[in-house]
């Protein structure tokens, strides 16, 4: 079992640098927010639960995603090689995630941490519209669609994010500051932690971590 973390403050851009990280490195996508979206989308009993944190831009308790994304990798055997992103989120999800990786005798290669000012992170989250079929990401100018308002990739109609309005932005921000920004010292103490400038144009961002990571 392998893990690459990706850390970062909301709209950092994650999810869309590990859409195209995934062939490169050979590794699954393991996105926090999508299993939740997911599970709330179905109704299971961790989406109603989840439900409500999210649409305040809050975090979901550590037991409730710790839960769903240990158990997705001791699934995934010895051989599964993982690019969590938006996990682990505070200090507390960190330990499950030591716990479980130091069980399995596998290793954390390398926490990628996306710098990126505040001002461009507002405007990513401002301008983002995603697929809720396939969940992919595009901001309406940085990166549209071909067609506008129409997922690239299935065709489906694209939506706002119900927490990417001007409200609940700025408490994800805070809630980053608060709970998320302590695993920065905590992954350097570990020497595992890898600083990289996520300002720039994707493709650009992208090379940037590859190469940090070898
Ligand atoms: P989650 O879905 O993880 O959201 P987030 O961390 O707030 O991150 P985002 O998905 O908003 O941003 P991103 O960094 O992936 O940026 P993206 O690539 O989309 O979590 C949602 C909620 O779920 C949380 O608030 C919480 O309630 C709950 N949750 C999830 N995980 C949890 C956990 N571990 N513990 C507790 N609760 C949890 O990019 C953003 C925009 O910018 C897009 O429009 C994109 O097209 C554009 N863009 C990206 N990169 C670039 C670039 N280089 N240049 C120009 N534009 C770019």
């Amino acid at each position: 079992m392998e893990a690459i973390i990706l850390l970062g403050a909301p709209g950092a851009g994650k999810g869309t640098a590990a859409e195209r990280l995934v062939r490169r490195l050979g590794v699954r996508h393991v996105s926090s927010g999508d299993l939740l979206r997911n599970a709330v989308k179905e109704g299971t009993p961790a989406g109603r639960e989840a439900d409500g944190y999210m649409k305040q831009g809050k975090l979901v308790p550590d037991e409730l995603i710790g839960r769903i994304i240990t158990d997705l990798l001791v699934a995934g055997g010895p051989n599964l090689r993982v690019l969590l992103d938006g996990f682990p989120r505070t200090v507390g999800q960190a330990e499950m995630l030591e716990q479980v990786i130091t069980a399995h005798h596998g290793r954390i290669r390398g926490v990628v941490l996306l710098n990126v000012p505040d001002a461009i992170l507002i405007d990513r989250l401002a301008g983002r519209v995603v697929c809720p079929g396939c969940a992919k990401g595009y901001h309406v100018r940085n990166m549209p669609p071909k067609v506008v308002g129409v997922c690239d990739a299935c065709g489906a109609r694209l939506v706002q994010r119900k927490d990417d309005n001007p409200d609940t932005i700025r408490n994800r921000l805070a809630v980053f500051r608060a709970d998320t920004e302590p695993l920065v010292d905590w992954y350097a103490a570990r020497n595992l932690l890898i600083r990289v400038d996520a300002s720039g144009e994707a493709d650009a961002v992208n090379e940037r971590i590859v190469a940090a990571l070898n």
